[in-house]
């Protein structure tokens, strides 16, 4: 009896429940993201199926180290990634779902008050000041001080569509770093 094509039988084989397809390990984090922000309040990112495995995992180290401040900031997401200040403070936005684990990051506690919706709350509370029950890590703060964040801050804060707007593109910016160097052969 002819084998079936690789893919094929990869896709069977994940229908079954066996091994995840290739495509779905590769689409549905970035999906997965997508829909988090949306069904929490936030606004609609756009999402381009598409992305290349890469044949190894990227080296340990490139994510950026919470006690750090701005410079640390634009070296990973300037530097490393070509994002702008803007897309660094939009996306520092994206805490305002979540929190922090003691046992992961050495951090405890979220960031805002309702962790579950996505909001500019982590921007208004951040100019709040720092509260029993909530976090604000360094480099959180480091936008307070930096003279080029900060009017980004304020502008989120005092603006939530400004800050949807701006987040969609960032976050659609970061999901597509690396599109263009696809590796041939998909599955
Ligand atoms: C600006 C640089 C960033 C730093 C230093 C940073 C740092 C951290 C740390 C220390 C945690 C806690 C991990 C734990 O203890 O479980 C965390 C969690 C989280 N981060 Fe970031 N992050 C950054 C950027 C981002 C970006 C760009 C996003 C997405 C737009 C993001 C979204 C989140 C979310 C949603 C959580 C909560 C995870 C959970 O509830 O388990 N962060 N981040």
């Amino acid at each position: 009896r002819q084998r079936r094509p690789r893919h094929r039988r990869q896709a069977a084989r994940a229908h079954q429940g066996a091994v995840p397809h290739p495509l779905l390990r590769r689409l549905l984090p970035e999906l997965a993201g997508v829909v988090a922000v949306e069904v929490t309040g936030g606004p609609e990112v756009p999402f381009h199926p598409g992305r290349q495995d890469k044949p190894e995992p990227p080296p340990e180290g490139r994510l950026p180290d919470a006690t750090q401040g701005s410079d640390h900031l634009r070296q990973v997401f300037s530097t490393q990634m070509g994002l702008s200040d803007q897309d660094i403070v939009a996306l520092s936005g994206g805490h305002t779902l979540g929190r922090c684990h003691k046992e992961r990051s050495g951090f405890e506690g979220a960031w805002t008050a309702n962790p579950l919706i996505f909001d500019n709350s982590y921007f208004t509370e951040l100019l709040s000041g720092e509260k029993e029950g909530l976090l604000q890590l360094p480099t959180d703060k480091t936008l307070l001080t930096d003279p080029a964040f900060r009017p980004l801050v304020d502008k989120y804060a005092a603006d939530e569509d400004a800050f949807f707007a701006d987040y969609a593109e960032a976050h659609l910016k970061l999901s597509e770093l690396g599109f263009g160097e696809a590796v041939e052969g998909c599955c």
